[in-house]
């Protein structure tokens, strides 16, 4: 799946879409509520001051006391209590608001989080195949970034839409009370103000489809300024990362402002729809006024009702223009629940994994595109406890080869097979608990030395660890450190040399004590002194283990028990060292001649 091509189609789907938020509300169906019960009074005290406003008119400035069934209370006792009343109004309503806004909140942290946690434990299941396909950025914005757009604003937004609804209804409210022929006259402005976001809001889908996009480009520049400052600062590519980043912030701007040209003729044309039903009322309410049909306070309470009218009005459009491009990222984010890696478990498998003989490589083909044939026709045994050599050109598949025994890809045609069972018959998780892997670059995660090689086993004891540490040659590097195993690697543990960074990758996988061993070009990256000793480790980690060695060192290639040579990803020799050198014109030979021999490490 390509994140970059995502249409996000069920965007519209509102009904769907919040189906499929439901479940993230649910546990905490019971303050999302309160939070909207209290969002109404927010909203209804709204229409509080201009409904004050006309008894005031019409008693105080009116000097008239106010007749309440047989009482007569006199005109100044309202004017004094009218500053009381204001800011026990504002006391009440503050506290109300506060209420409110820690509710919502609350809730809609604990949703976005619990939307995240679900995304993430998604993430990391996802198929090797989907970490080639998709740049750190995009899956960094549609992981992180679309869901809290997404229902942190779900519940925010509703929030908002209650409190204006709420608080339009107020003062429609005070309005009808007012005039309802004035009234009648503002609805239905308003309600033509409104047409006009109906219509805007595919182009707000595209135009947040494609931002999704440019910023997982600018997020992936970012990283690789991160990752590759090395490249960066050595071959002056300062200006490059700058001119790709500008080039996505542009890019970015112009998609947005494309938006903002479509959308930002709204709010004006609104305004200047409400402006001609203010002119209307203000001409009709003189009217009244003159022919005695309405009071002086029942006018200033219907105006002032009307323009306050605006605030709630104006809000409830962006929110409704803001609430689509909740609802496209939560469409984003529902395909990404939908997408379900290839390589799972088999319903009901739980084959235990034990390797009696070997593993089977029986007509395999491969292909990362359904193109281009990586792996053609491969047939190979590795016996138990046997160490493979596999050689060959670059590009040839040797890599690839590797890869598909733990399942990073699955095979086109063929099987691989242990003993006489399929892979695909175990739980992945047995199936790469069996495996050690260690690659040419392994990634050594943000802590203690310790707990990097931990990870091969969370729960081993300390004699496990110290014979590790032992067998993979890292005693004197961590003597040598300070702080020793508690040493705490950087991000990237940067702070180590390739040699050690390997050596810890080895004691991870000693610790592991996985009957299969993979090495992919353990020591390829490393200088004669380094390769020496992770040799050694490397020696201490294959002993009676089934392995297989993707090498360029004579001396790894030679204490093979055999040697298979993988050229355009075909098998073209198997045999003994002595075997293969002795054919005539043989690929080995010729690969000998070429590189092993001069290659060998002087200890
Ligand atoms: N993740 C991948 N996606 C697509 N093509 C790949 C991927 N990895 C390798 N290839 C291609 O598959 C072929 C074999 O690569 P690889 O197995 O890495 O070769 P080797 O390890 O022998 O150098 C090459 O043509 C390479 O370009
Ligand atoms: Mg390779």
């Amino acid at each position: 799946m390509k994140l970059k091509d995502s249409q996000a189609v069920t965007s519209f789907n509102y009904g769907w879409l919040l189906k499929r938020i439901f479940p993230y509300i649910k546990p905490f169906m019971g303050k999302v509520i309160l939070g909207f019960i209290i969002a109404i009074p927010v909203g209804l005290l709204d229409g509080v001051v201009s409904f004050a406003l006309k008894p005031y008119m019409d008693y105080v400035i009116g000097k008239t006391d106010i007749v309440l069934w047989n009482y007569t209370i006199p005109y100044s006792y309202l004017a004094y209590a009218m500053p009381f009343f204001i800011i026990g109004f504002a006391l009440f309503q503050g506290v109300l608001r506060y209420l409110n806004s820690y509710l919502t909140d609350w809730t809609s942290l604990k949703i976005t989080n619990s939307v995240k946690q679900d995304l993430f434990s998604r993430l990391v299941y996802m198929d090797t195949s989907f970490y080639d396909q998709n740049s750190s950025g995009i899956v960094i914005n549609r992981y992180l970034t679309d869901p809290d757009t997404a229902s942190r604003g779900i519940v925010d937004q509703i929030k908002t839409i209650i409190v204006s609804f709420f608080g339009a209804i107020s003062l429609i409210a005070v309005m009808i009370y007012s005039s309802w022929k004035l009234a009648f006259v503002g609805v239905i402005v308003l309600a033509v103000a409104f047409l006009p976001v109906l219509l805007i809001r595919k182009k707000i889908k595209s135009v947040s489809n494609q931002n999704t996009v440019i910023v997982g480009d600018i997020t992936t520049t970012m990283n690789e300024t991160y990752s590759g400052n090395k490249v960066v600062t050595a071959y002056n590519l300062q200006e490059r990362q700058i001119e790709k980043f500008d080039e996505g912030i542009k890019e970015s701007f112009n998609v947005l402002i494309s938006l903002t040209k479509r959308v930002g003729w709204m709010s004006p044309i609104m305004y200047l729809i409400a402006s001609f039903g203010i002119a209307f009322v203000l001409y009709y309410g003189t009217k009244l006024i003159y022919t005695n049909q309405m009071t002086p306070g029942s006018f200033a309470s219907f105006v002032t009702s009307l323009l306050l009218l605006y605030k709630p009005i104006k809000t409830l459009g962006n929110t409704l223009s803001g609430i689509q491009t909740i609802f496209v990222a939560l469409g984003r984010v529902f395909e990404l629940f939908d997408y379900v890696p290839k390589i799972i478990d088999k319903n009901n498998t739980d084959k235990s994994i034990e390797l009696t003989y070997g593993i089977k490589f029986e007509n395999v083909n491969f292909s990362y595109d359904n193109e281009k044939t990586v792996l053609n026709n491969i047939n190979l045994e590795i016996k138990k406890n046997e160490t493979l050599a596999i050689v060959g050109n670059s590009g040839g598949g040797k890599s690839t080869l590797v890869n598909l025994i733990p399942r990073f890809y699955d095979i086109n045609s063929g099987s691989i097979k242990f003993d006489n069972t399929d892979i695909k018959e175990f739980k992945l998780k047995d199936l790469r608990n069996n495996i050690a892997f260690v690659f040419q670059d392994n990634f050594l995660f943000t802590g203690t030395i310790r707990e990097n090689i931990m990870l091969g086993k969370p729960n081993a004891t300390d004699e496990e660890l110290y014979n590790a540490i032992r067998a993979s040659h890292l005693d004197e590097v961590i003597y040598s450190l300070p702080n020793g195993l508690e040493t705490v690697l950087g991000e990237r543990g940067l702070t180590l040399s390739g040699g050690q960074r390997q050596r810890v990758a080895i004691a991870r996988a000693i610790i592991k004590n996985s009957p299969i061993v993979i090495l992919d070009e353990a020591t390829s990256a490393l200088d004669n002194e380094s390769e020496a000793i992770v040799q050694k480790a490397l020696d201490n980690l294959i002993q009676n283990k089934t392995v297989l060695v993707i090498a360029h060192r004579l001396s790894t290639i030679k204490n093979a028990d055999r040697i298979v040579v993988i050229n355009d990803g075909q098998i073209v020799e198997i045999g003994t060292h002595d075997e293969l050198l002795s054919l005539e014109n043989g690929q080995y030979k010729h690969l000998y001649e070429m590189q092993f021999k001069n290659n060998e490490v002087t200890v």
